[in-house]
This record gives structure tokens, sequence and C-alpha cells, in this order.
């Protein structure tokens, strides 16, 4: 099974994951508006925990929690659920839903490369639209820390902005994502957020992705491209 090498403490060349990229989301305003913009929703997130087989006493760790939406619908279930997310903001508003659901859950400052999981290994440990902040050798490491906290044959699931269509028509399947996902001021993320997204965050083409995962110590289930601009990797770690 192969482990990211990464002493703790970090050496002063890693990667400053704590520091904002792209759509400032952290923000006390930018939190508040984020379940609006992103089109939170609870149904969606039980539907994909039932995917997961997440029930009473599986142990679940969320990376890139944001407002915690997955990880109170997984501890409403009676699941063992971490949400780990760099944004302090984030965190205190994922632990008000909890608090206001009756859920009890783990929530830990922490980011994708320094998370260490000390709890018991995980069965499952989910990560929706928030690889892409990091830049592709990152995230291989981040992947590999993600393996080191499951247990052999524990899930991974990952969704994220990712690319499937073919590197020669790219400007046109970008294109086309701006101009149809761009909502107005005040009723979602706005097309200057997504310009944003691709000028300066980290989304990589689906293959690449693929190679990362197997390398992480990962056996892809399942994959699926919502659209060309969208999709999942299910895996399950060796
Ligand atoms: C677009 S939100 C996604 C939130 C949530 N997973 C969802 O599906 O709605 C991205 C989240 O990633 C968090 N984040 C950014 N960089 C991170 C890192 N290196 N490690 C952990 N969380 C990070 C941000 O604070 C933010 O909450």
């Amino acid at each position: 099974m192969p482990r990211s090498d990464f002493t703790r403490p970090s050496p002063v060349w890693f990667f400053r994951e704590y520091e904002p990229v792209g759509v400032d989301l952290g923000s006390p305003a930018a939190v508040a508006a984020y379940d609006r913009n992103q089109g939170t929703d609870p149904y969606a997130d039980d539907a994909l925990l039932d995917r997961l087989g997440v029930g009473e006493g599986t142990r679940l760790v969320d990376l890139a929690c944001g407002t915690g939406s997955l990880v109170v619908q997984a501890a409403r279930r009676g699941a063992e659920a971490h949400g780990v997310d760099v944004s302090e903001e984030m965190l205190a508003f994922a632990q008000a839903r909890a608090e206001r659901a009756g859920a009890s859950a783990h929530w830990h400052q922490a980011g994708f490369l320094d998370y260490v999981h000390h709890a018991e290994p995980a069965d499952v440990v989910t990560t929706k639209s928030a690889l892409h902040q990091l830049p592709d050798f990152w995230k291989q490491h981040s992947l590999l820390n993600a393996a080191g906290m499951l247990r052999p044959g524990g899930t991974f699931y990952l969704w994220d902005v990712m690319f499937s269509f073919p590197p020669g028509d790219a400007a046109e399947h970008l294109q086309r994502w701006i101009d149809t996902a761009g909502r107005p001021e005040g009723r979602g993320f706005t097309r200057s957020d997504f310009e944003a997204h691709v000028r300066e965050e980290f989304s990589t083409y689906d293959w690449i992705l693929e190679g990362m995962l197997e390398r992480a110590g990962f056996e892809i289930v399942s994959r699926a491209f919502h659209s060309s601009t969208h999709g999942e990797f299910r895996c399950r770690r060796r």
C-alpha cells in the first residue's frame, strides 16, 4: 500500500493549503451564501450515502466538508461522521447545522494534506467539489493520505469538476460550461466565479485523476461523467 512520506511538521516547501485559491468561499458572506449557490440538498446527500452503504456505525470521513450537509446526514443515520475542512468559518456553519439537526459529528480544522486520522480506519472517505483546490502534484499526495485513513476494502468517493472532453476541444467545452452555469448575482455562482475557477483553480482531466487514484492504492469500481466538466469516481482501497 503506497503512502505519502511527508514528515510532520511539514517542510517549508509544503503546499499552503490554508491559503485561499480562486473563488473566495471562506468569508462569512460567502459561507452564508454557499448552500444556495451550490444547491446543497440533504436529499441528494442521503441518496449518495445510500449508494455508498453508509448506515449505523459506518465510520465516514468527508474531506473539505464545507457547510457539512453530507456529514450531518451521515451522523443522523448513526454513522461515526468526521468533517474535515481548512476553513474555520465553514466548520462553524457545519457545527451549527449539526446542532440544529440534533446530530453528533466530529469536526476537524485540517486540510487534504495535513489531516491525520487518529480514529480507527474509516470505512468510507468522501470528497465533493474540492479536490480541484490542489495542483496535481498535491492532489496525488492528498489521495495517498485519503487511502491511508481507509481500511482495506474501504470506499473512496470523489466528485468534482473534472474534464472528460478531448484536450483539443477544451475551449469550446469550458466556454459552454461557463455560459450555461453562471447565474445572476445573488442567485448562485456567477459567470465570473466559473471564469475564475478555470483560470485560478486546478481542475484536471479524468484520465489524470484515474492515474493518480491507481497510484494511491485504489481500484476504480465505477466512474460516471455527468457532463464533460463534472464527474465522479467510486473506488475501493486495495
Ligand atoms: C466548493 S466547497 C465544497 C464543500 C462541500 N464538500 C460540498 O460538497 O459542498 C470547497 C471546500 O474546500 C475547502 N478546502 C479548500 N482547500 C482545502 C484543503 N486543502 N483541505 C481541506 N479543505 C479545503 C474549502 O474551505 C471549502 O469548504
